[in-house]
């Protein structure tokens, strides 16, 4: 009984997710209570949680000898409350567009707090960028590079730059989530760069103050930091002997990862792979602390300990900040039987030939990882968070799509095929689908005329704020034009 209980509170986190009378609290406050007052689907996102991840975050500092310059990667999550909530706790950060670029200024962030991402920039974007006197433009190719030093000229403003390069280093995340291999989409080959450097060192147009790479999302080794700093490091060397150019930063991108499974009770059931990504959760100071030691000495053995002395590490973490910050609260609609195909969970059931289906609220408009890349988000009953979970349902959501389901609707096993929730939930249960602030709302749509959900941000006062309101009709018609009553 002992162990049933450790294993069924494991997603627990004091002070943050507890149990109180039997129901899921958030910083305190009673989720089912929230899911009452808005309905579902909600997502209730904690700031104290927020200021803890970035305090673990900047813990960095003390493991390097050169400042560090945090920036929050507003692609995972940014609704405007979370941008100023982060930025209260003291993050700069990261954008992918003009669009978030915008929402950045309008949350309060100055120019040098902004460092500006992508790989199909346009000339507008360009300018807003320089305009505002950004920290960098993280430039993806030299076709680019060009365009920002038309637009710098034709402005009369220079450029703060930054190169982003491909260091081929492999990550055990998710296929689609690498982002430093040749195979990959995104910047340019070291050789180029090193160019770039030669022809415009002296440019008075452009600032090429650092060098960037990102090595993907949701990396679940720590030591690929360490290659990718000393990698940095080398085409920094090369930079100074061939340009005389002492780079003000370098920036090793996110991908810091969450810890999906802190809850045990589906870790048999999946995959080898997809169970090291998942149930990754090394300390961000750790992994640092090691490729600090990697880079100092190589720095050493070239005589350049100065170079990473007189420099500034950026990093640009989204994941780790947002991810297990956010709960998205999702009620039971529906519920049927089916004949079970899984002979193995027949004895669990009380009707032993069938198996018991619930299709919630929450599907892949709100979740697309949960279908693009199997992205696994423990379940559990927001109302008898205190009761068992071991009896197994089919899970599914609301959409008019075979692959919107909880489960690998390709067969392939990813995902397990049941969730464990308390005996007889009925239609209207209140459930929590528990690190969801990373890379959901964000990547939401309207599918099916679905109104995107509303946002509440808890504050460190216990106070819970609606940051984002329902959508309602009108939402789903606002941009289309000539509509005919
Ligand atoms: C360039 C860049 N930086 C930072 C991030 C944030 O990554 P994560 O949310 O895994 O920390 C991403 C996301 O993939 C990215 O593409």
């Amino acid at each position: 009984m002992l162990a049933l209980q450790s294993i069924m509170s494991s997603w627990q986190i004091e002070n943050f997710l507890t149990v109180r009378d039997g129901r899921l609290q958030i910083d305190g406050v009673d989720a089912v209570e929230l899911a009452r007052e808005h309905g579902t689907p909600l997502f209730v996102f904690s700031e104290l949680r927020i200021r803890h991840n970035i305090d673990r975050l900047k813990k960095v500092a003390d493991v390097i000898d050169c400042p560090l310059k945090l920036c929050y990667a507003a692609k995972a999550m940014s609704t405007m409350g979370i941008l100023r909530a982060v930025k209260d706790a003291g993050c700069d950060i990261e954008v992918n567009s003009g669009g978030e670029l915008w929402k950045a200024l309008k949350a309060g962030f100055t120019g040098d707090q902004i460092n500006f991402n992508g790989n199909s920039k346009e000339v507008w974007e360009l300018e807003l960028a320089i305009t505002n006197e950004i920290y960098a433009i993280q430039v993806d190719s030299l076709y680019e590079l060009s365009l920002i030093l038309e637009t710098a000229i034709r402005l009369e403003k220079p450029a703060n730059v930054s190169l982003r390069m491909v260091p081929e280093i492999e990550s055990g995340t998710h296929s689609g989530l690498q982002t430093a291999m040749l195979t990959s989409k995104f910047g340019m080959m070291p050789d180029e760069a090193f160019r770039a450097f030669r022809v415009y060192a002296d440019s008075p147009h452009l600032n090429l103050n650092g060098i960037h790479l990102h090595i993907g999302s949701q990396n679940p080794d720590p030591q690929v930091y360490s290659a990718a700093l000393v990698k940095l490091f080398d085409a920094m060397l090369q930079i100074f002997n061939e340009t005389g150019v002492k780079l003000k930063h370098i920036n090793l991108g996110g991908g810091f990862p969450v810890n999906y499974l802190r809850d045990r009770s589906h870790v048999g059931e999946f995959p080898r792979e997809q169970l090291e990504m998942f149930d990754a959760g090394f300390e961000p100071a750790d992994a640092l602390r090691d490729a600090w030691a990697a880079v100092s000495e190589s720095a050493e053995k070239e005589n350049a300990i100065d170079l990473l002395e007189g420099m500034t590490l950026m990093l640009e973490p989204g994941r780790s900040i947002i991810a297990d910050a956010g709960v998205c609260l999702t009620a039971v609609r529906n519920k049927k039987d089916r004949p079970s195909s899984d002979s193995s969970l027949v004895p669990r059931h009380s009707s032993p030939q069938n198996e018991v289906w619930l299709l919630t609220d929450a599907g892949f408009n709100i979740l697309l990882s949960m279908e693009t890349y199997k992205w696994y988000y423990h379940l559990i009953s927001a109302e008898r968070a205190g009761e068992p979970h071991d009896f197994p349902y089919k899970v599914a959501g609301p959409l008019c799509d075979g692959g919107d389901v909880y489960f690998d609707h390709e067969g392939h096993g990813r995902l397990p095929e049941h969730r464990f929730l308390p005996k007889d939930v009925q239609p209207g249960e209140v459930l929590a689908l528990l690190n969801c602030g990373a890379y959901s709302l964000a990547q939401g749509m309207q599918y099916n005329g679905r109104f995107l959900p509303p946002v509440i941000l808890i504050r460190e006062n216990g106070t819970a704020e609606l940051i984002r309101k329902r959508e309602g009709f009108e939402d789903l018609i606002a941009s289309d034009v000539n509509i005919k009553d």
